[in-house]
């Protein structure tokens, strides 16, 4: 694959890029019955459009509530219940695991003089514990929140706080990678390189921005930055 030029930055999506959020379920799914995955799915979905939804009606609520609000919909609408099943579910947020490649990834690029950051909807204290867990903490120089800006990714404000704070004035050097196709768009509109990381087998957005490279995973990403 041909390399990005220009590159400072990479800067990383955190759900479902680097986090895997279908553990919570699957690690459940005996005491939510069987349709522990259509749950799964209709959670994120749910969550996302929350996100932007909130986002248009500009009466922002942190990821928490938010993620929190998407899975109550989601156990509601195939009827399932139970004494602290949602709480357990959401505990687990907070610890998912890393992607098998993603430490090896993260250290190589480090080692190539690029700077690393996470900028994801998640709340500060979401991805703290998150990153902790995942044993991560090293390998970012920063760790960056919506919650600072107060509206949701696909904003273009959210791409811009991460260029102040990384104290980077052209977009072009800044590689951003997300594993959300809509978040790919959105960054690649805003001027980021984008690279989107398949793990889902989906196809591009129609939708501007056009990413710059589809990679698998984030296996081979110190060769292309
Ligand atoms: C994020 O981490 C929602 O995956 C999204 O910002």
């Amino acid at each position: 694959m041909e390399k990005l030029p220009g590159i400072r930055a990479c800067v990383f999506d955190a759900y479902g890029t680097l986090f895997d959020i279908q553990a919570p379920i699957a690690r459940l799914a005996p005491e939510i019955g069987p349709h522990a995955e259509e749950i799964s799915a209709l959670w994120r979905r749910k969550q996302l459009e929350y996100s932007w939804l909130r986002s248009l009606m500009g009466v922002h609520a942190d990821f928490w509530r938010v993620t929190g609000d998407a899975l109550d919909y989601a156990l509601d609408q195939f009827g399932v219940s139970g004494p602290g099943l949602r709480d357990e579910i959401m505990a687990l947020y907070l610890k998912l695991d890393a992607y098998a490649e993603v430490a090896d990834a993260l250290a190589a690029v480090k080692a190539r003089g690029k700077l690393t950051a996470i900028l994801s909807n998640g709340s500060p204290s979401m991805l703290k514990a998150a990153v902790r867990h995942a044993g991560l903490d090293r390998l970012f120089d920063m760790v960056l929140s919506v919650e600072d800006v107060g509206i949701y990714k696909p904003s273009r404000r959210v791409y811009r706080h991460a260029m102040q704070k990384l104290q980077i004035s052209d977009a072009p050097s800044v590689c951003f990678l997300t594993s959300n196709t809509w978040d790919a768009h959105g960054a690649a509109t805003f001027g980021f390189q984008a690279v989107r990381v398949d793990r889902f087998g989906l196809k591009d957005e129609r939708l501007p921005g056009k990413p710059a490279a589809l990679v698998k995973d984030l296996s081979g990403l110190a060769g292309i930055v």
